[in-house]
């Protein structure tokens, strides 16, 4: 039986990381997760609990509704994807709103948070055959991951492709509101002491501002098909 690795695709905002790991992991039949949502679904909590005032989180407060928050994905057919749930609660809409992209790199940096995150996350991918996209995957997550992709884009090819991809789903917003949040969020995760978004030196860049969504699984593919040769 051919073995079954973890990948670990890290890269900025709106890069493209989750569009290219879910079509991966489509093609050689891996599980998909998207570790993001996960920081989303925190911070839709701490939003609901009054636990973020004006933009700053109360971390004390935070720590102490932190073992009351449970996170799960659970398949969801009809979009042939995975939603998050929180607290049994669908949640996968909700999470990608603004307001939540707006809060969520201050919510990311509390020790803490990561700490349970980063726990769940590992043991999602203890039997290997997994792909986790996110800010420290090749870092912290999976330092082991025999497969480490950094991917990359320019800032205005990013910010216009969340920008479409909130408008198609009908999410009221505009190109430099998105544009604004990606910088500050790029800002925030690169800079921050737990865990900052890396490059580490093992990881392979694809830059996806001028390929398409073929031509990115494409390049993934062969990458995943020499590292497994
Ligand atoms: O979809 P997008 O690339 O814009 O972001 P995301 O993957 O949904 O992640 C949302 C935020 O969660 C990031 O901006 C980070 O602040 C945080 N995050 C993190 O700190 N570590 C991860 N492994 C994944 C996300």
């Amino acid at each position: 039986m051919q073995k079954r690795i973890t990948i670990a695709i890290d890269g900025h905002s709106s890069c493209g990381k989750s569009t290219l790991a879910k079509s991966l992991a489509k093609k050689i039949n891996y599980i998909f997760i998207d570790s993001g949502a996960m920081y989303r679904g925190v911070t839709l909590f701490c939003m609901r609990n009054q636990l973020i005032e004006n933009g700053t989180p109360l971390t004390v407060e935070v720590l102490k509704h932190l073992s009351e928050i449970n996170l799960s994905f659970r398949y969801n057919p009809k979009t042939d994807k995975a939603d998050l749930f929180l607290n049994d609660e669908n949640v996968e809409e909700l999470i990608r709103l603004p307001d939540v992209a707006a809060n969520v790199s201050k919510i990311a940096t509390i020790k803490e948070v990561r700490q349970k995150l980063v726990d769940e996350q590992q043991k999602m991918g203890v039997k290997g055959g997994i792909i986790m996209d996110g800010r420290d995957i090749g870092s912290v997550v999976f330092p082991s991951a025999e497969l480490k992709l950094f991917v990359t884009a320019s800032n205005e090819i990013r910010a216009q492709r969340r920008f479409d991809e909130l408008v198609s789903k009908g999410i009221q917003t505009t190109f430099q509101e998105v544009y604004d949040n990606l910088v500050q969020r790029d800002e925030l995760d690169s800079n921050r002491t737990e865990s900052p978004l890396i490059q580490t030196s093992d990881a392979v860049v694809i830059d996806t501002t001028l390929l398409t969504r073929e031509e990115q699984l494409d390049l993934a593919y062969q990458l995943y098909q020499k590292t497994i040769a």
